[in-house]
């Protein structure tokens, strides 16, 4: 069985974006190896993250706020596949859902999430639904997903007939690309973008960090200095090339600290 977490980020409950997210697991479980949950995010306890870095910088278990990010981190690591489902409130992602990835931002700098699949549905009335399936799964793949792309659907009222059925022709497609990538083991090769972005980051924290921040610790631990990139991989000549002079070029630009 694989499980699979919607964070639904719509505080509406019963609104577009949860019937949409009920439908996609409908979907997905119809499958018959796949068991779903819908993560209300706006039922938890998530606090606005207030900036202060201690989560880079000394550990996120210091973080000051107390609250269900733990809760809804396990939530993650407990699932084999999650999607990040947000209505289009003023052109971007909900409050509750940017307030919930904000406070997973240290795992971009330590993606952990590598092996797992996620996807995002975006729900909007007239525009911007694109770019905010764009940003979740961007999102997603910072934080390691194998992603799959997600989509858009729209809810402009009074829906008719026909566009209803469009938007649960999509969910059905999505459900179905989502499953196929769920069920495949995960790439080993990195992209050239997801490359850039592993070898340029550690050589800056390699240069400007040392070992009082948990940013460097984690990197040393893991061995990510010395590796080719954060998870095990082979990368054929031309990457190997190209992940070189991103060393070299990120070693220009970020200079060693002083003292
Ligand atoms: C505060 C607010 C802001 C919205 N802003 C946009 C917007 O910028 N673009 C858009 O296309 N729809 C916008 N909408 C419409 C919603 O995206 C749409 O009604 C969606 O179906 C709401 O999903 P929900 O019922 O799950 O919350 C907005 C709705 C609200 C409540």
């Amino acid at each position: 069985m694989k499980g699979v977490t919607v964070f639904m980020g719509s505080p509406h409950k019963g609104g577009a974006t949860h019937r949409a997210a009920r439908k996609f697991l409908d979907d997905l479980e119809s499958f018959g190896d796949v068991e779903g949950e819908i993560v209300v995010l706006s039922d938890y306890g998530i606090g606005v993250c207030r900036g202060c870095k201690v989560c880079f910088e000394r550990g996120e278990e210091r973080c000051p706020l107390k609250d269900d990010r733990d809760a809804l981190i396990a939530k993650i690591t407990n699932s084999d596949g999650v999607v990040f489902a947000s209505p289009n409130y003023s052109f971007q992602v909900s409050a509750v859902m940017k307030i919930f990835l904000d406070r997973l931002g240290f795992l971009f700098h330590r993606p952990c999430f590598y092996g797992k699949t996620a996807t995002s549905i975006s729900v909007y009335g007239i525009y911007g639904g694109s770019k905010i399936v764009k940003y979740l799964d961007f999102c997603g793949g910072g934080l390691g997903f194998n992603v799959v792309k997600g989509c858009a659907i729209n809810t402009l009222e009074p829906m008719t007939d026909e566009a209803l059925a469009k938007m649960e022709k999509k969910l059905a497609k999505l459900s179905r690309r989502f499953h196929a990538r769920l069920l495949r083991p995960t790439d080993a090769t990195p992209s050239l973008f997801q490359l850039m972005a592993f070898r340029m980051g550690r050589t800056g924290i390699k240069q400007q960090l040392g070992e009082d921040k948990r940013d460097y610790v984690y990197y040393r631990d893991h061995g990510w200095f010395d590796s080719d990139h954060y998870y095990p991989t082979r990368l054929g000549p031309f990457k190997k090339v190209a992940g070189a002079i991103f060393d070299w070029a990120a070693g220009r630009i970020y200079r060693p600290r002083e003292g």
